[in-house]
């Protein structure tokens, strides 16, 4: 796509989420984004008030091993406060957002036109998820592994080694 000036313009989505822990669905959302995007900038909320398993470097760190990108196309980054803020910021008002059923409509409807009314440049681009990762979400994936059972279905495989020692650092072992 070209501009008016007929220079090429870069598509650049913003895929925000807490990832914590990054899962195989938000590998899969990535990815597919990357066909209609040319660049994602995975951002991760930095928000010291919700307590999570990993630090935000540590979850950068997690999602950066997990997609291994040699193309350049894909940024890891964090940010806090409002996510219309982050996006001025990064020249861009694009958001990618995953849908895994109907029961995640609501919220994510209810964040894309808050979104929206703040800044009404914003756009919400919902991807769905597929099917395998449908059930997939990290509040669940820490439930399985704090209790003992196997995330390897679920992220990859240095996220669930990182999950291991973690559940190992707080004790749950
Ligand atoms: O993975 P999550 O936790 O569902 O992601 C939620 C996230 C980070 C996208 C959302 O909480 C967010 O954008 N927070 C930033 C604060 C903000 O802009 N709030 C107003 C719009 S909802």
């Amino acid at each position: 796509m070209k501009n008016i000036t007929n220079q090429p313009v870069s598509r650049v989505a913003v895929f925000p989420g807490t990832f914590d822990p990054f899962t195989k669905g938000h590998m899969d959302l990535v990815q597919r984004a990357l066909i209609f995007f040319d660049k994602v900038i995975i951002a991760i909320l930095d928000n010291s008030k919700k307590s999570t398993l990993f630090t935000v470097n540590e979850r950068k760190e997690l999602i950066a091993k997990a997609l291994n990108d040699l193309s350049g196309r894909i940024e890891i980054d964090s940010f806090s406060g409002l996510l219309v803020e982050y996006l001025k910021t990064r020249k861009t008002q694009i958001v990618i957002r995953g849908l895994r059923a109907i029961s995640d409509f609501d919220y994510e409807a209810q964040m894309a036109i808050m979104n929206r009314n703040l800044s009404p440049e914003v756009e919400t681009f919902f991807l769905m998820s597929r099917e395998e990762y449908s059930y997939i979400s990290s509040s669940l994936v820490r439930q399985v592994a704090l209790l003992g059972g196997d995330v390897h279905k679920f992220v990859a495989p240095s996220v669930a080694e990182a999950m291991d020692k973690k559940k190992v650092a707080i004790g749950k072992e």
